[in-house]
């Protein structure tokens, strides 16, 4: 090839790889932001969601057209928001692995578990922070915080430190002690907490606008969202083009859930999938169950739960942000919201191990959980494709492992 043609052929890359990125609107009341300025909340209160120019977007992406991209999240590039070379580490594109000798045992013939744990600090929360922190550097943040339950303080040290960036993480006191260390050892500041999650969201908002820190809090931040709907184009992408019938979500924030809908409105926008969607099954642990309760009583949003506890720390969300967004997701679906018990997950990350080897994070386990439940119940039907995310690594929760195996 020549100088000439390899010119050519990058520039033909770069103008027709790129984000379509307008505008943020608000998810309550619609009001439009610019996208070129850091933002936080609309003064209504509610989450900003990215927009993009999808009749722009269509022209390029395609099934056809992603075959010949890198294996990282970023391969959708015209629906992420990233100006520039994003902040990356190679994120996303993890394996849709068929769960052949787990879902006999259910009655299913078409159990897939995404196993997420592979990503980059070993969990999905690494797509959203990759999202979040290159939209952050390239608006000039220099100080980045969130509140965390362990896994995405973890993300935010990785990317922030591949940025070049400082990271402030909040975590509860019994956070596992992994996010922690892997905080620490990319050099970002830890601030333990005694209290929940929620305490650590309000430590952050107070002082996040006096130290000129940048709050990337799940939600309060729109980019997050953005890196986590492609957990849904990948199901989307790895499954030929086809959505799967059942989702089931571990929900803590819901931010994979309200992601994952906002991408297949974004596929049908593009003319890459039909109007059906799959029905969305939220899936918390019955001691912080709030928007499976929320769920059940026909509310639009969920109400604070108390004594929230459970060994799937990042289900320990008392209140989320986003609850009517992801209740909203279910309903409209056709889904539903099923709570399960601390023991159900050690049973179901035990098969999940002794059975296909995914070495899973409780949260995942809960899934897992779900499903046997949905199946036993008829919910699921035998030929139904379902993909249950496992959303972390168990190698993130080793003492819980230890307990689980009695060692
Ligand atoms: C492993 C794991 N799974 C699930 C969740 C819940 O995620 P979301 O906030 O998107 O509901 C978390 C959040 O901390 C997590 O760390």
């Amino acid at each position: 090839m020549t100088g000439l043609e390899m010119l050519a052929l990058e520039m033909l890359h770069s103008s027709s790889m790129h984000s379509t990125l307008t505008h943020l609107e608000c998810s309550r009341c619609k009001k439009s932001f610019p996208s070129g300025q850091l933002v936080n909340l609309c003064a209504c209160g509610g989450p900003l969601l990215a927009r993009y120019d999808l009749s722009r977007a269509a022209k390029t992406l395609s099934l056809e057209a992603l075959r010949d991209r890198p294996p990282t999240m970023w391969r959708y590039e015209e629906l992420l928001p990233a100006a520039g070379e994003p902040v990356t580490l190679g994120e996303g594109m993890t394996p849709l692995v068929h769960a052949q000798r787990l879902g006999a045992r259910m009655g299913l013939g078409r159990l897939y578990v995404k196993d997420e744990g592979l990503n980059p600090t070993g969990s999905f929360k690494a797509r959203g922070l990759s999202a979040a922190v290159t939209r952050a550097k390239e608006l000039n943040a220099k100080k980045l915080a969130t509140p965390t339950a362990g896994n995405a303080g973890g993300a935010l040290a990785a990317y922030a430190a591949r940025a070049g960036l400082a990271a402030i993480v909040v975590m509860p006191a019994d956070t596992p002690e992994a996010n922690e260390i892997e905080c620490r050892a990319a050099g970002a500041e830890v601030v333990k907490l005694d209290g929940l999650i929620s305490d650590c969201g309000r430590y952050v908002a107070e002082r996040g606008p006096r130290e000129g820190w940048y709050e990337v809090t799940t939600l309060k931040e729109p980019y997050r969202i953005e890196g986590k709907k492609t957990m849904g184009f990948e199901a989307w992408e790895q499954l030929g083009g086809k959505l799967p019938d059942v989702i089931l979500y571990p929900t803590g924030g819901g931010v994979g859930m309200i992601g994952m809908w906002k991408a297949f409105a974004e596929l049908e926008a593009l003319g890459l999938c039909g109007a059906k969607r799959p029905r969305m099954v939220t899936v918390q642990a019955s001691g912080c169950a709030p928007v499976v309760r929320a769920f059940d009583q026909g509310a639009a949003a969920s109400e604070p739960w108390e004594n929230a506890s459970t060994i799937a720390s990042g289900l320990r969300v008392p209140k989320a942000l986003g609850d009517f967004l992801v209740l909203a997701a279910v309903r409209e679906s056709g889904g539903t919201a099923v709570a399960v018990t601390d023991a159900e997950i050690v049973a179901e990350a035990r098969a999940l191990a002794a059975e296909e080897g995914i070495f899973a994070a409780p949260e995942g386990a809960a899934g897992i959980a779900a499903v046997r439940k949905l199946a036993e119940r008829g919910w699921i039907a035998r030929d139904e494709v379902v993909v249950a995310y496992n959303t972390g690594s168990g190698y993130k929760y080793l003492p819980s492992w230890r307990q689980a195996l009695g060692m």
